[in-house]
């Protein structure tokens, strides 16, 4: 598959996605962008999951740092959030929101803990006029980090 110029963009709250995103984009060689919410949710516990919880149900679009991209720069766009209330991360809604992403090739992912519900589709959805390459989700990579690996490395092979 011809990726051309490719960037991997991703939110991670607490690593598992930034786990992937990394081992991804070393097997690609191709650009990274993690965003961040100007205001990380500052709860732990339970309490992060109602807060967070309560963004992302709501489709709250947080507003993020500061971030530097030409989206005209690149053909291909490979976009990871963490699933929060069964979608994808409000920090992605608001990147999402920011950037009109067409004409491209998309490839999405999520990180869970085994209710994905529809995040994929809802990502496909919010990039809707691109070509949509392929798509996988990982349960708790950083617990599994072998079988993560293998799958990360049969998404690579499908895309090389
Ligand atoms: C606010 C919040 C909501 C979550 N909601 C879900 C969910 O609906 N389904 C699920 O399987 N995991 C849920 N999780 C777990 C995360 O998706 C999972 O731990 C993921 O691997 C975290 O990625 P990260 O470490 O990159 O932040 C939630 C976690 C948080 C913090």
């Amino acid at each position: 598959m011809e990726l051309g110029k490719t960037i991997l963009i991703y939110y991670s709250f607490e690593g598992n996605t930034h786990f992937v995103a990394t081992e991804i984009a070393s097997r690609l060689g191709c650009d990274m962008l993690r965003i961040e919410p100007a205001q990380e949710i500052k709860s732990h516990g339970f309490m992060k999951y109602v807060w967070g919880g309560r963004q992302a149900f709501m489709k709250k679009t947080p507003p993020l740092k500061e971030y530097d991209l030409d989206t005209d720069a690149y053909d291909t766009f490979i976009v990871g959030s963490p699933v929060w209330a069964w979608t994808y991360s409000p920090p992605l809604r608001t990147f999402f929101s920011q950037n009109d992403i067409e004409g491209k090739n998309v490839v999405v992912f999520c990180c869970h803990e085994g209710g994905m519900g529809n995040t994929l589709k809802e990502m496909e959805m919010a990039m809707k006029w691109n070509k949509f390459l392929a798509e996988a989700d990982f349960k708790a990579p950083l617990k599994n980090r072998e079988q993560t690996i293998a799958k990360i490395e049969k998404l690579v092979s499908e895309l090389k």
